[in-house]
C-alpha cells in the first residue's frame, strides 16, 4: 500500500508511546486515523481519539462500529496496546497470581487477538487496492522479551512470545483475502512504558546494544511501521527494532 491519502487506519495503544507515533506518522502521510486507547489522547489534525478497553470485547465491538461509522472501514490496524507487568514465576510469596497473570495474557494477547480478528473481518470485504489483490495490513507489537525472556516477566514473555508465533500462522490464514500481517519486536524505547523498568536494567540493555546505544525513540517504531505497510513484499515477519541488543536473565 504505497499512497496512504485517505486510506483509514486503527491504532491501539494510540493515545501514548509508540501506538501515538505511529497515528502521527500515518496521519502525516495522509492517512485517517483511528486512536483507540483507554486512555485516547486529544484529538489532533488526521487522528480520532476513541476511548475503548481492548480486553472487552463490547468495547472492542463499538469503537470498531464508531470508526467505520466517522472515518469508514479500515485498511491498517496497528496492535499498540499493552502492558508491562513484572512477576517471578515463583517468588517470595509462592507461585504467581493467576490473577495478574491472566491480566497481562487478556489485554496483550486476547487484546492484540481480538481487535486483529474484528478488524480483519471487516478489511476483508473491501476491494482490493492494487493487482496483488491487497486489502490491507495489520502489524501487531510484539517485543525482544519473546526471544530472551528476562527473569521476572513470565506473563509479558508468555503474551508476546504468542503474537509472535501468530504472525506467520494469521498471514497465512488472511492471505488469500489479500491481508499482510506483519509484527515489530521493540528493545528498548523511550515511552511512559519504559520508565517503569528499573533504572539499572534499562541501562544494561542500552549499553548492551551493538549501536546504537540508546533507547529508541517512538518515531523509529513509526517508520518501520510505515515501512511495512508501504512495501508488499515483506509478510507473515516479525522483525526485531532493537539496536542489535540481546537480552541478559536480567
Ligand atoms: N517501550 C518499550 O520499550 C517497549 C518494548 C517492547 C514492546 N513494547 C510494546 O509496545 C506497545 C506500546 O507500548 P509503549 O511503550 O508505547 O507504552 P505506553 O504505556 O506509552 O502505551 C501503551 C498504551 O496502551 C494503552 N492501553 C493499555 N491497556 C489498554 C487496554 N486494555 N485497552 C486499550 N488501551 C490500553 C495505554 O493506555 C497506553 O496509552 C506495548 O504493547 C508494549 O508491550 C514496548
Amino acid at each position: 500500500m504505497r499512497d496512504l491519502t485517505d486510506v483509514v487506519a486503527i491504532v491501539t495503544g494510540g493515545g501514548s508511546g509508540l501506538g501515538l507515533a505511529s497515528a502521527r506518522a500515518l496521519a502525516a502521510a495522509g492517512a485517517r486515523v483511528a486512536a483507540l486507547d483507554l486512555h485516547p489522547g486529544r484529538a489532533e489534525p488526521g487522528i480520532l481519539p476513541i476511548a475503548c478497553n481492548v480486553a472487552e470485547e463490547d468495547s472492542v465491538v463499538a469503537a470498531l462500529h464508531r470508526t467505520e461509522a466517522t472515518l469508514g472501514i479500515a485498511r491498517i490496524l496497528i496492535n499498540c496496546a499493552g502492558i508491562a507487568g513484572s512477576m517471578r514465576l515463583v517468588g517470595r510469596e509462592g507461585p504467581v497470581d493467576m490473577a495478574q497473570f491472566e491480566r497481562v495474557i487478556r489485554i496483550n494477547l486476547l487484546g492484540t487477538v481480538s481487535v486483529m480478528t474484528k478488524a480483519a473481518a471487516r478489511m476483508m470485504a473491501l476491494d482490493p487496492l492494487d493487482p496483488d489483490g491487497e486489502r490491507g495490513v495489520i502489524i501487531n507489537t510484539a517485543s525482544i522479551t519473546a526471544y530472551e525472556g528476562q527473569i521476572g516477566q513470565g506473563a509479558y514473555v508468555a503474551s508476546k512470545g504468542a503474537i509472535a508465533a501468530m504472525t506467520l500462522q494469521a498471514a497465512r490464514e488472511f492471505a488469500t483475502k489479500g491481508l499482510r500481517v506483519l509484527a515489530i519486536a521493540p528493545g528498548l524505547f523511550q515511552t511512559p512504558m519504559a520508565a517503569d523498568v528499573p533504572a539499572g536494567v534499562r541501562e544494561a540493555i542500552t549499553s548492551d546494544a551493538i549501536f546504537p546505544r540508546r533507547f529508541g525513540e517512538p518515531a523509529d517504531f513509526a517508520d518501520l511501521c510505515l515501512s511495512m505497510i508501504r512495501n508488499p513484499m515483506l509478510n507473515g515477519e516479525v522483525i526485531r527494532l532493537d539496536a542489535g541488543v540481546r537480552l541478559r536473565a536480567r
